[in-house]
């Protein structure tokens, strides 16, 4: 039975599936959401998004990624989902091949297929910490690929890649001049350990016409119902992807847009705090979840993920007599016998690996890992 049946039936299942921080958009936020309702801006804006918004966003890519952007550069979207959902219809012809690391966010692949490319998978390892090496990039290179799709932190893993790695796989590209690169920055504040988030066009100037930046305001300023994203990018591009926008759903909000303005250009403290919290939460995950025999869990440096394998439990037998075969069992098992639901790590493309999402309270968090353990004990 899923989780949601589940659910409906009565049963206290505790979810850790949930993709956005469980935390209430800041006020200041709510109440520029309150002022535009009050002051009408209640009409169609321009199907790119508002001068200000627009004039914020770019303010934005200069004050905190060191990146120049014009207005005629700039597209606000409904979500950074349909950036990405615009960027691939606008640009992908028949077979054209679009690079995806493993573990990959669900809807990369998918809607590479939707756009009629082929999406490339590259695997990367739990000894490497969830990342690809440039070797591994160069590989799967070809005169028909398209963009290579970077996001860093990562959903599912948390994994982000350090300047230098960026600076490596940017060496790549540089040497094959016909890929894009769409750097998915969805979770650049959600960034720990006092690393410094960095997107590719920074590190390597040489890509910035040929990069396509992917953020919004969804998981930095937890705002994932307001739905506004944005992608920057070269203008060719980027108009194709507004024209697309135009002829499908036409403008993003316009309320949304103004309380997005006041998300980029207002106090931060919002963006601080949160983080100090998630890095506890992921902490305090990451521990519990070594505790329990034959899972093991690296510790991300980004996002509120945390990918821990649980193949040290394959070939044990749950107490009803099934067999542990794969992280589809475990995540049945877990769900029927802790009813806690966590994602299978196939359905981010690796096999092994579970995912959990930390945007919880702790005590939230505290009993769902006990229960898991409890599950996993009683395994033999
Ligand atoms: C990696 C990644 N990119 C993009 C998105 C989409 O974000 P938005 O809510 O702005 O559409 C998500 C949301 O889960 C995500 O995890």
């Amino acid at each position: 039975m899923k989780a949601s049946e589940l659910k409906a039936a009565g049963k206290d299942i505790i979810s850790l599936g949930m993709g956005e921080p469980d935390f209430d958009t800041p006020e200041n936020i709510k109440n520029a959401a309150i002022e535009a309702i009050k002051k009408g801006d209640t009409k169609y804006t321009a199907v790119d998004g508002t001068a200000a918004l627009k004039k914020a966003i770019i303010s934005k890519l200069k004050r905190e990624n060191n990146l120049d952007y014009k207005p005629s550069e700039i597209c606000v979207s409904t979500g950074a989902k349909q950036v990405i959902f615009n960027a691939l219809i606008a640009s992908i012809n028949p077979q054209d091949e679009v690079i995806i690391p493993a573990p990959y966010w669900v809807s990369y692949p998918d809607m590479v297929l939707l756009a009629g490319g082929t999406p490339v998978i590259v695997d990367s390892s739990e000894q490497n910490n969830f990342k690809i090496s440039p070797q591994d990039l160069e590989k799967k290179i070809t005169p028909k690929t398209k963009w290579l799709v970077l996001n860093s932190p990562s959903n599912p893993t948390g994994a982000c890649y350090s300047q230098q790695e960026l600076k490596a796989l940017a060496d790549v590209l540089v040497r094959n001049p016909h890929v894009y690169v769409m750097a998915d920055d969805i979770y650049e504040h959600l960034i720990f350990d006092d690393l410094k988030f960095s997107n590719i066009a920074e590190i390597e100037p040489q890509l910035k016409d040929r990069t396509l930046v992917v953020n919004g305001v969804s998981k930095a300023y937890a705002m994932t119902g307001w739905r506004i994203g944005y992608g920057a990018g070269p203008e060719k591009l980027i108009k194709a992807m507004s024209m697309i926008q135009s002829q499908s759903t036409s403008s993003p909000s316009s309320i949304s847009q103004a309380a997005s303005v006041e998300a980029l250009n207002g106090v931060q403290d919002y963006i601080h705090s949160s983080k100090k919290v998630f890095q506890a939460r992921r902490d305090m995950v990451v521990k519990m979840l070594n505790q329990i025999d034959g899972i093991n869990c690296n510790t991300p440096n980004g996002a509120f993920y945390v990918f821990p394998s649980c193949k040290g439990l394959f070939g044990k037998k749950t107490p009803s007599g099934k067999v542990i075969e794969n992280d589809n069992d475990f995540a049945a098992y877990v769900l029927e016998d802790a009813l806690v639901a966590v994602v299978p790590g196939v359905a981010f493309g690796a096999e092994g690996f579970f995912r959990i999402s930390y945007a919880a309270s702790e005590d939230f968090l505290k009993n769902a890992m006990n229960r898991i353990a409890e599950a996993c004990a009683k395994l033999n």
